[in-house]
């Protein structure tokens, strides 16, 4: 039995996460910036004492340290950093909301970095932590086609978070990682998505738990290839 955190649990892969690692029996707890409308993750962790909700802003650091000050200093043996915004329908140059995009970067760049030192302490604690960043392929400087200048960059940005960590943790019991999840069905992926939520939030869980150390600062896909930088 493991402890999971799971930042950005609400909807999508990171609810379906939640479902999957309560059914398998490990500790729950399941972050989300307005835990008064969870709904859907309200009805997941009915009835299961194994899944605590924790109000967690990804964008805001206040909250991230707030959350981290309730959660304590106990080991939590994985945090997935799930959260992200798409930023909007303006990402064109010559259509470009620029407050959506410094709003972008706080949640999809910033955030992960600042949950990885709040909640480094309890990785450390585990003995064998692994922190996995949800990242996407359009961050990758191979993917081929242009446009999207605020979500492209924060997810790049972020990729090079979760690399800077694994160096910077090297020395630490913490194995840092990157993931694209697939094109999902969700509300960011729409209908027309290639995976079910089931099929990407069970290829993650399977890749994570057989990272080990000397995978730290990998960038993976969720059926465990790996994806290029
Ligand atoms: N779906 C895809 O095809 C796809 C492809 C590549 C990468 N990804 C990445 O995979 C991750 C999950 O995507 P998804 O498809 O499951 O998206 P989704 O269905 O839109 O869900 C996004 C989740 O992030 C949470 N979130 C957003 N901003 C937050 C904040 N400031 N603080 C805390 N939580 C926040 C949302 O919470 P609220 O309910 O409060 O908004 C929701 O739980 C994202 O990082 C996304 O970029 C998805």
């Amino acid at each position: 039995m493991s402890t999971v955190m799971i930042v950005g649990a609400t909807r999508g892969i990171g609810l379906e996460m939640v479902r999957q690692y309560a059914a398998d029996g490990d500790i729950v707890i399941a972050c989300a910036r307005d835990t008064g409308a969870a709904t859907l993750l309200d009805e997941v962790a009915a009835g299961i004492e194994s899944v605590t909700i924790e109000q967690l802003d990804i964008a805001d650091p206040a909250s991230i340290d707030a959350a981290a000050e309730r959660i304590g200093d106990g080991a939590i043996d994985k945090v997935v950093i799930v959260a992200g915004v798409a930023g909007g329908n303006q990402q064109t140059l010559d259509d470009l909301d620029i407050e959506a995009w410094h709003d972008t970067l706080n949640a999809n760049t910033i955030g992960p970095a600042l949950v990885a030192r709040a909640f480094k302490r309890n990785l450390i604690a585990s003995g064998n932590g692994s922190l996995m960043i949800i990242s996407s392929q359009v961050g990758a400087s191979t993917w081929p086609l242009g446009g999207m200048y605020i979500y492209s960059t924060t997810k790049a940005a972020v990729n090079r978070v979760g690399k800077i960590l694994s160096i910077d943790w090297k020395d630490e019991p913490i194995t840092v990682s990157i993931m694209h999840p697939g094109w999902v069905q969700t509300d960011m992926g729409g209908a027309q998505a290639e995976l079910t939520v089931e099929e990407s939030a069970s290829g993650i869980r399977t890749v994570l738990s057989g990272l080990t150390k000397k995978d730290s600062g990998n960038f993976y896909k969720w059926n465990g290839e790996l994806h290029a930088w």
